[in-house]
């Protein structure tokens, strides 16, 4: 379906808003939590035999790509610093295992950055096989690697996929070269057709392409093409990003000059013109900015609304905990979460002590909890159910936000969502501003402090 957006609409709700990774976002956390809560945290987690996520975040990149707001160092690709940060990790690794103890279940594990194929081969062997001493990887565990294009080939996807990995997911961005050169990442319509082929080869079961909108000299004309080659390549996934430009707090994204960004007009045309297109080309559009085969599994998840979001992005394995290793990961334990220090340098010292370098938290309370399920429940399913909505919470929908009732009924009236007796539930138009709706369930957003930035929401 064409979808028209109003200029009021793109006026009115343009605005700076999270991406809503975590309910409540990171920004609201507080550096009061370290070591001694996350221990709190897993000790209660001992008693639990769910399975769990984890998540390993590896910091290396080669070159910086100039839009990237990923927390990464920038390092020739030398295996000293890939041995040195496994000393580190492995130190992270044993600290949590003395106190949930070894083989805890584990249905999702997901390699992120950075760029984890900055690794050598036998760097990422030794890894995994730490990883899978320590947590029982189940069989039918979802095992996934974000990997950069220019340092990969045929062989390391045979390695990967040897290991265990059926999901790979491929940082591609834009084709246009224009755009390329602006933001420092070039790479071939070939290249990535052949990568492609190969994973095809190696029979990996999944293939992810990140794409990104809104970044320098796109046009509704040259992202038409680049959506026409994805197209032609048919990953399983699309995640098509809107671009977060925040030079203040990404000094490499001061290279790119704000004068050669699109328009929020623009934006929002370039975005439901390559929705348009996947639609038409085989693709479900799930949830907010991400594109499934409709033979994919996660298309498939979306439709019988059983999607889940955390950090990693959309999941089809909910776990009720994950564990974090590396700098800047982040874990959700006991409802408590529990980020680790971004800094490199810092990550190294805290381990050298044998500490775990916990740097920030929050411990959820019962209103964090109800709006955290709310907001997950919209970013997911794009719909409350009331009667589930009470049977979790023993508590009526719109009794618990009255307050909110305001912001409902301005949605309701400019199209955004439809509420009635049984449900809330948002509308085509409405998935386009689906950051929007969920500010208004943001009990942080006014406490706040105007120093806090975030990326446009359209
Ligand atoms: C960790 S990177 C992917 C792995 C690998 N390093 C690569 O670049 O191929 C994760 C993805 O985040 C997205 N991303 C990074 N910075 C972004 C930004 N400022 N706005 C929107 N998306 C961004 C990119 O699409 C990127 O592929
Ligand atoms: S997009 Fe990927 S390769 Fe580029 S700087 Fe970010 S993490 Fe590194």
């Amino acid at each position: 379906m064409t979808i028209a957006i109003t200029k009021d609409l793109l006026n009115k709700y343009d605005v700076a808003g999270p991406r809503y990774t975590s309910y409540p976002t990171a920004v609201d956390w507080t550096n009061t939590i370290n070591q001694k809560n996350y221990f709190t945290a897993l000790n209660n987690f001992k008693t639990k035999n769910k399975p769990l996520s984890l998540y390993l975040h590896i910091p290396f990149c080669e070159s910086p790509c100039y839009f990237c707001a990923c927390n990464r160092v920038i390092r020739t690709r030398k295996a000293k610093y890939g041995d040195e940060f496994i000393t580190n990790l492995f130190k992270e690794i044993d600290l949590v295992i003395n106190k949930i103890g070894k083989n805890k279940t584990v249905s999702l594990l997901h390699w992120g950055g950075g760029t984890p194929n900055f690794l050598e081969d036998y760097q990422i062997a030794k890894i995994h096989t730490k990883i899978a001493e320590n947590f029982n990887l189940s069989n039918d565990a979802e095992i996934s690697i974000e990997v950069d294009s220019r340092t990969l080939d045929n062989s390391r996807i045979g390695f990967l996929k040897q290991l265990g990995y059926n999901r790979l997911s491929m940082g591609v961005q834009d084709f246009d070269k224009q755009v390329q050169l602006a933001v420092n990442r070039v790479q071939s319509y070939e290249e990535i057709a052949l990568l492609t082929q190969d994973f095809r080869e190696h029979g990996i079961k999944s293939l992810n392409y990140d794409l990104i909108y809104g970044l320098p000299y796109q046009s509704i004309k040259s992202f038409k093409q680049t959506v026409k080659e994805v197209i032609k390549l048919r990953p399983d996934r699309i995640a098509l990003y809107n671009f977060a430009y925040l030079p203040k707090h990404q000094p490499f994204q001061k290279k790119i000059n704000p004068k050669d960004l699109p328009s929020a007009d623009i934006r929002v045309k370039i975005f439901l013109q390559a929705r348009d297109m996947l639609l038409d080309n085989g693709y479900d559009a799930i949830a907010m900015d991400h594109f499934a085969l409709k033979s994919d599994e996660m298309a498939k998840s979306f439709a019988s609304g059983s999607l889940y979001r955390n950090f990693m992005g959309y999941t089809l394995r909910y776990t009720d905990d994950f564990i974090g290793f590396g700098p800047s990961a982040i874990g959700y334990v006991g409802n408590t979460f529990v980020q680790n220090t971004k800094l490199l340098k810092n990550y190294q010292i805290k381990l050298n002590l044998n500490t775990l370098p916990v740097e920030r938290g929050l411990v959820l309370s019962d209103d964090d909890l109800i709006r955290q399920w709310v907001i997950n429940a919209l970013m997911c399913q794009f719909t409350i159910n009331k009667a589930e909505f009470k049977s979790m919470f023993n508590v009526e929908f719109n009794f618990y936000f009255a307050r909110e009732q305001t912001h409902i009924v301005e949605c309701q009236k400019q199209g955004l969502l439809d509420f009635n007796d049984n449900t809330m539930t948002i509308s085509e138009i409405g998935k386009l501003f689906i950051r929007n709706i969920c500010m208004g369930f943001d009990a942080y957003l006014q406490k706040r402090s105007p120093e806090v930035k975030f990326s446009n929401t359209i």
